[in-house]
This record gives structure tokens, C-alpha cells and sequence, in this order.
């Protein structure tokens, strides 16, 4: 790896410290960015001295077993510049950059035009031809599909759109990646991966925690625009994608466009029959009182923003038509889980007397711990023909085995130049033509209650079909 610099913007931040340092201080261990210099640039009045000594702290933090021989190898990769989000201010790091450079806004998203177009004013976004430079920009990337345009216009004034890597973490996550290969490297699932063996796929994202210190952020975005307009509608678009004829980052993101412009369009639904809203209320998690979500503080008493949302969406194509995805989220549910669950559709063929026969399920199990499950029916031993269900589990990591962090994988994929596992402008797009009529309906009214601890509220039924039930999030 030749001289690289990374530009971290936003770095006194939560992000910075919670996940990019450690991923970093992490890769550095393993001697996969030998030359990268790191400059952490902020408006906060420190010198670096300051930063490394909070970076120091943050790690000591979040790195399970820190020590300081590492951090002394680490540390003198680390550097700070003071500023605002302007071009004059951001001209200091001219002589710090080396010539090929990532910038990486780790910002609030209100700022990432502005820093996007400081940047360039700066004269930071110009590329040579042996030398790169690109943007990374976070999560939500804006909050309609007319927001999103604006900051797309105002990105593009300076950088291309192969300068630009939009981050969504989940694309890194070892158990989305795994997705793809289990698909399309067994072969005994090929020939059935499609609406005349699929019943019903569901996809959750369950969390105990609630708001956290985040409110003003997320009071604006609410469950949709913060889960499911990105995360697990890319958890969609990998489950329901078609086989790539070559391995390609541009083929793979064109292949997810496809699978969002099959989505049938929403604009013309009516609103109750394919999305639920919800927020919590008080309740108990883990055995403690928790608030209600307009009690959180920084929380506007007369919020109607979700903190839960469910989605039934259809895929109108060969492959998919006729098979309901269920999408849902929330904070303060009954458990941290997550999993996308297949279901398979019975089978067509005679059983002894009444025996009933659960249809099978395959179940990528996310959070808490990664796993593969096949739920099967089976003899249960004994005299009589009788069933039982059984589950064909595997762990994802075998002991030993190295789990890599989302943002270690993204990091490095950004600095080597793959853009497939980050969104290119035309998915963001398509995901927010989904979701946006939705959004625009849920200004008026209020959410559905549910109670913290519980598995999110009542009127989530509404959207299934006859016969499906959403699975439990107790795993
Ligand atoms: C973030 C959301 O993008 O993803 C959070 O803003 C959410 O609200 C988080 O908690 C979930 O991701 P992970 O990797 O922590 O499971």
C-alpha cells in the first residue's frame, strides 16, 4: 500500500470514537494500513496532543484487552487539524495529505453538503491521474428523494460519482456478505430460490435500546428513513437479487437497482395496507423501567416520529411475484435479534393420516449471534408416525476463525478503491421512491402505541397476509 492519507471529519464525534478509531487501531494491528496517515479534523479547539489523548481514552474504552505497546505503534499514525467546514480553514491540511486521500464525513448528515462542497472549494477533491482522492459519506443520504437530489447536486459540484462512497454499514457486516455467497454458491438452493418454492421472506431488526444520546438525530429520522429506507432494504435487495454472470462491484449494484425498480410502486397504495408505524411507551427491559420514547430527553412530548416500522412489500418480477417481503424495526422491542427468515412453501405430496407439516424455514440469523438455521419437520422417534420440528443450525465463525467489523471491512474496501459493497446514487434514489409515500403520509397522525419490552404493536398484523404472522423476536 503506497503513502495514503484518511481525513476524518466530525473527529471529536461518537462515530469516530465508538467505531472508525477502533476499526482502524484494529486494521493497524493487523498490518493492513502500514502507511496510512490519520488526520482528525474538528472544530473543537484542541491540538494533537488533545485528540490522541481522547482517541487514547475511546480505545482504552472499546478495544477489549487495549494495550500500550500497540497504541505506541499506532499512535504516531495520528494527527489533528483544528477548523471549520470551510474552504480556508480546510486548506491547512493541503500539507498533511498525502497525494492520495479519503475524506470521511463523519458528520451530522444536515452537514454533508456543506462539507462536501468544502472540500472541493479547498482544491482537495482533484485527482491526478496516478494519484485518487474520494469522499465518504454516512448514512441517511438525505431525508426524501428531493433532499437526497439536492445533496446529490450539491456532492457533484466537485466530485464525481466515482469519487463518491455512500456508506451504509450493514453492506460490511460479515453476516450480509455471507448472504450473497450462501445464495449463490450452494447449488441446492439455486433452483428454489424463487416465488414457486418461497412463501414469504421476513427480515427484523430488533433492538432494546432506545434513543440513547441521539434524540435530535433521531426524533427528525424516525425507524423508516434510520432502518429500513437503507439497511434492510439492502438486506432485500441481496436476498431477492439475481445471479451476477461475472463478479463485478457495478454489475452487483446494478443488479440491486433492478430488484428496487420491481418493487410494485407504492404511490398509488393505500398507506395502512403495506406500512405500520409504532412508538413505545413505558415499559421493562431486561427487568428495568424504561420511559416512554416523548418522555426520552431532548424528546418533544407531542413527537409523532416511529420508532418502530413494518413494511410489506411486493416484487414484481419472475422471480418474485406473489411473494410478500416483510420488512420491520424498532427500538426498545422485547430483544436485541435480528434475522432474515425464508420460508419455504409446503409440499405437495401425501403424509400419513394427520400429520401436520410446518413449512420450512431458513433463517440467517443476524444479531445476537450469527448463524444459519433450517427448520425441518422429522420422524419423531417412536411407534407412531408422528412429525416433530427440527432445526439444522450452524454457528457463522468456528472458533479461532477472525470476525471482521463492518467498518474494518468498509474502510478498507473504500482505500482500495471497491465500491460494490457502498450505494450508488440510483439505490438511494429507488429506495426513497419506495418509502417516501409513506413518509409523507405518517406527517399527519400519530404512531401506533406498543410497550417497551414487548414485540412492537398490535396493528403490525394488519399488514400480513392470510395465513403469515410475523415470526418472534425472541429467537
Ligand atoms: C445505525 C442506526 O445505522 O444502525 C442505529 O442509526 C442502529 O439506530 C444501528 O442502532 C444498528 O446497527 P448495528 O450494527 O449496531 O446493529
Amino acid at each position: 500500500m503506497p503513502n495514503l492519507s484518511l481525513m476524518i471529519l466530525g473527529a471529536s464525534g461518537d462515530l469516530t470514537k465508538r467505531l472508525l478509531m477502533p476499526s482502524l487501531f484494529r486494521l493497524h494491528k493487523l498490518g493492513l494500513i502500514p502507511k496510512l496517515n490519520i488526520i482528525g479534523y474538528s472544530i473543537d479547539k484542541w491540538d494533537r496532543d488533545a485528540f490522541l489523548k481522547h482517541i487514547h481514552d475511546a480505545l482504552q474504552q472499546f478495544i477489549p484487552g487495549f494495550n500500550e505497546a500497540d497504541w505506541a505503534s499506532f499512535s504516531p499514525h495520528l494527527d489533528f487539524i483544528s477548523g471549520e467546514l470551510s474552504a480556508k480553514d480546510l486548506q491547512q491540511a493541503q500539507e498533511k495529505l498525502s497525494p492520495s486521500a479519503l475524506f470521511y464525513l463523519a458528520l451530522p448528515p444536515t452537514l454533508f453538503g456543506q462539507a462536501a462542497q468544502a472540500i472541493g472549494d479547498a482544491g482537495l477533491a482533484e485527482q491526478t491521474d496516478n494519484n485518487w482522492r474520494r469522499i465518504l459519506i454516512e448514512k441517511p443520504f438525505g431525508t426524501d428523494l428531493a433532499s437526497a437530489e439536492v445533496l446529490r447536486t450539491q456532492v457533484h459540484t466537485h466530485w464525481d460519482e466515482s469519487q463518491v462512497y455512500r456508506i451504509d454499514h450493514f453492506l460490511g457486516k460479515e453476516a450480509t456478505q455471507n448472504l450473497m455467497i450462501f445464495r449463490f454458491a450452494n447449488r441446492v438452493l439455486a433452483p428454489v430460490w424463487n416465488a414457486e418454492h418461497i412463501e414469504q421472506v421476513q427480515i427484523s431488526y430488533a433492538e432494546t435500546l432506545g434513543v440513547e444520546n441521539r434524540a435530535v438525530y433521531y426524533d427528525r429520522s424516525g425507524a423508516m428513513r434510520d432502518m429500513l429506507q437503507n439497511h434492510l432494504m439492502q438486506l432485500l435487495t441481496l436476498t431477492a437479487i439475481e445471479p451476477l454472470g461475472r463478479w463485478d462491484g457495478e454489475i452487483l449494484r446494478d443488479h440491486k437497482v433492478e430488484v428496487l425498480k420491481s418493487i410494485r410502486p407504492t404511490e398509488n397504495m393505500q398507506v395502512d395496507t403495506w406500512a405500520v408505524r409504532g412508538q413505545y411507551c413505558a415499559g421493562q427491559i431486561d427487568g428495568n423501567s424504561v420511559a416512554d420514547y416523548c418522555n426520552e430527553p431532548g424528546i418533544p412530548i407531542d413527537t409523532n416520529t416511529e420508532t418502530f416500522a413494518a413494511l410489506r412489500l411486493e416484487i414484481d418480477n419472475w422471480r418474485w411475484k406473489g411473494v410478500p417481503f416483510y420488512l420491520r424495526s424498532g427500538k426498545r422491542l422485547a430483544n436485541n435479534y435480528a434475522e432474515i427468515a425464508v420460508q419455504f412453501r409446503a409440499p405437495a405430496g401425501a403424509l400419513p393420516g394427520d400429520i401436520s407439516v410446518e413449512n420450512n424455514w431458513l433463517v440467517f440469523r443476524l444479531s445476537p449471534e450469527m448463524g444459519m438455521d433450517m427448520h425441518m419437520t422429522a420422524k419423531l422417534p417412536g411407534m407412531n408416525l408422528q412429525t416433530h420440528d427440527i432445526v439444522l443450525s450452524a454457528p457463522y465463525t468456528q472458533p479461532g476463525q477472525y470476525e471482521v467489523s463492518a467498518y474494518e471491512q468498509l474502510l478498507i474496501d473504500a482505500l482500495n478503491g471497491d465500491r460494490a459493497h457502498f450505494l450508488r446514487f440510483d439505490e438511494v434514489e429507488w429506495a426513497w421512491r419506495i418509502i417516501d409515500p409513506a413518509l409523507k403520509a405518517w406527517e399527519q397522525g400519530m404512531p401506533d402505541l406498543y410497550k417497551a419490552g414487548s414485540e412492537g404493536p398490535e396493528s403490525q398484523d394488519r399488514i400480513m397476509r392470510s395465513g403469515h404472522h410475523w415470526r418472534s423476536l425472541l429467537g
